[in-house]
């Protein structure tokens, strides 16, 4: 199957040579092609350029003109929590009237909430209430999609969530990477003996969701009030055992010394980060690590924001992701967090494609094959409505602009 995208306003996000992230002042730089033609054979992008370049001898299957619009790679969302059950609105009262998401969860709320719903879902029902959300995140512009699990919080609960997640990686068109997190929350019937419960987690659900194979990696709610950086460190040394690479929720809540715990066993990203200072930037400036900013969570909550600027103009790459969860992050619509990221973190427009496609493809392994538009790439894409430039896109921050989606070279309806 051949398609052929021609007369595109702007083709945003071209490379020649594929980077693998993008940071500090580069971010501020976006290649885009003018009037221009895009290419797709099968699920992957075979061409692009100027409209006078195309072959007019070209043959195709499908042709869309694009006259008046603009193709953006889709978003990398690296950081979601899309399966769970139900919902949270009640919390939500609780948090307008006032209380912290730390008090919510100290009463039993929050997470624990999502995780006695959970016990009583089915497998079926959990996977079903998760395709609905994804098949919303797709038509808002998501290509790639990380998901975790961590509302099981015991071995058997966990391993329900990673089957659905796995079978999610099967039947959604869009590529998935699954992250265990069993270390999310203390259960309840754990109080007062964390250790015991962070024993369960290294000797009994990491070896079983290793020899599975149900998790591409492994997190830990490093923070003040959940996990300690002793039980980081001895969690993330368990998973590297079994070949899981580290992406840790990280200095959300304080200066927890998660980031240097993640630095040290070389995680693929440290998430959230909205306590940081020299320290923790001199950490992973000397890094692979791939800091992550959640504004959807920041802003539900209340937060102070992440100091973004200050990681940039420091020379850090930073992707921004949406934290879809029913706590703190009920939405994962990119586009939103792309608004958030120009407002609320003075990011440029431009940063804030690099932020949310290509570094969010490396914070989830795949930059190799997602996270712009480059020849071999997989054909992930959106075509705009008419929209006069690309500063319009996150300036108008309340309206749907995507017109088509294509993933894998196949049109989503
Ligand atoms: O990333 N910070 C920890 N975990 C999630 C929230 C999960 C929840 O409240 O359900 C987060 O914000
Ligand atoms: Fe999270």
């Amino acid at each position: 199957m051949k398609t052929l995208i021609k007369n595109i306003k702007k083709l945003v996000q071209t490379e020649e040579t594929p980077k693998k992230k993008i940071a500090g002042k580069e971010m501020a730089n976006i290649n885009s092609i003018e009037n221009a033609f895009l290419f797709v054979k099968n699920e992957r992008i075979i061409d692009f350029g100027i409209m006078n370049n195309l072959d007019a001898e070209i043959t195709v299957d499908n042709t869309y003109d694009a006259t008046g619009k603009m193709v953006y790679p889709s978003f990398c969302d690296s950081h979601t929590h899309i399966v769970y059950a139900g919902s949270r609105e009640i919390e939500y009262s609780d948090k307008i009237r006032g209380l912290s998401y730390e008090e919510i969860a100290k009463r039993g709320g929050g997470i624990l909430n999502s995780a006695k719903l959970l016990h009583s879902t089915s497998e079926d029902q959990l996977y079903k209430q998760a395709q609905k959300r994804i098949l919303e995140v797709i038509k808002q512009g998501t290509g790639a999609l990380e998901i975790k699990s961590g509302y099981g919080l015991n071995t058997q609960d966990e391993l329900k969530m990673l089957r659905v997640i796995k079978r999610l990686k099967s039947t959604m068109p869009i590529e998935i990477k699954s992250t265990f997190l069993g270390a999310h929350s203390i259960p309840t019937e754990y109080r007062g003996k964390q250790t015991q419960y962070v024993d369960l987690v290294i000797n009994e659900m990491i070896p079983v969701v290793a020899a599975e194979q149900l998790a591409d990696y492994i997190d830990v709610f490093c923070d003040k009030g959940f996990f300690t950086i002793e039980d980081t460190d001895r969690i993330l040394n368990a998973g590297m055992k079994y070949g899981l690479r580290a992406k840790i929720h990280a200095n959300e809540l304080d200066f927890s010394g998660g980031v240097q715990v993640g630095v040290k066993y070389n995680a693929l990203s440290v998430d959230h980060l909205e306590f940081i200072g020299n320290k923790e930037i001199e950490s992973l400036l000397n890094s692979e690590t791939m800091p992550t900013v959640l504004p959807g969570a920041a802003f539900f909550l209340g937060m102070q924001f992440s100091p973004v600027r200050k990681m940039i103009d420091a020379g850090l790459p930073v992707a921004l992701a949406s934290d879809f969860n029913p706590g703190s992050s009920p939405s994962g619509n990119m586009k939103l967090i792309s608004s958030m990221g120009c407002i609320n973190y003075k990011m440029l427009p431009e940063e804030v494609i690099n932020a949310t496609t290509i570094n969010t493809a490396y914070a989830m392994g795949i930059s190799n094959s997602h996270g712009s538009i480059a020849k071999g790439k997989f054909a992930n894409f959106f075509i705009t409505k008419p929209i006069p430039s690309i500063e319009f896109f996150p300036y108008a921050f309340g309206s749907d602009l995507i017109d088509k989606v294509f993933i894998k070279g196949k049109i989503i309806d």
